[in-house]
């Protein structure tokens, strides 16, 4: 009987060790300049997709210069990749898809922009 408390005991410290152990600064899981600070109201074409575009992508993807047969200066050549489901697996560095830009990465509220303007239709807005 008496072994049995000390054993409980024990098993109680431990459990609280444990759980005193669990460190989840939710600053930490959710970076806020990444997340919280993304603004993602009001995402279109013209005004946030085509400027990220430009600036990360068109240098090797244009008309002129479309690596691996890829140009991305209008809205109708972005759709193309947009629909495949490249675009979305380049930019987030998945599914054995060449990861875009080489050597680099968007920043992560670039890529929820991206994605939110996919998820409203990708429209040519
Ligand atoms: C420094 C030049 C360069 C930049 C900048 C660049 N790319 Fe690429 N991209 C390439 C090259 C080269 C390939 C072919 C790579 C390969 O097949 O290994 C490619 C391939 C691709 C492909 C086809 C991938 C596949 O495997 O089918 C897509 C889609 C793409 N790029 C999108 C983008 C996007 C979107 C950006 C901007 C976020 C971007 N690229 C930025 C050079 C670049």
């Amino acid at each position: 009987m008496q072994i049995n408390k000390i054993y409980l005991w024990f098993l109680f410290l431990f459990m609280i060790t444990i759980a005193a152990c669990y460190y989840d600064k939710y600053n930490q899981i959710y970076p806020p300049d990444a997340v919280l600070d993304c603004d993602t109201a009001a995402i279109s074409y013209s005004q946030n997709v085509n400027a990220i575009l430009s600036e990360n992508c068109i240098s090797c993807h244009n008309n002129g210069n479309a690596s691996a047969g890829v140009a991305l200066d209008s809205y109708e050549q972005v759709k193309i990749f947009v629909q495949s489901g490249a675009m979305m697996d380049a930019i987030n560095q998945v599914n054995g898809i060449a990861p875009m830009p080489p050597g680099s990465k968007l920043t992560e509220c670039d890529i929820i922009k991206m994605q939110h303007w996919i998820d409203g239709g990708a429209l040519n807005n």
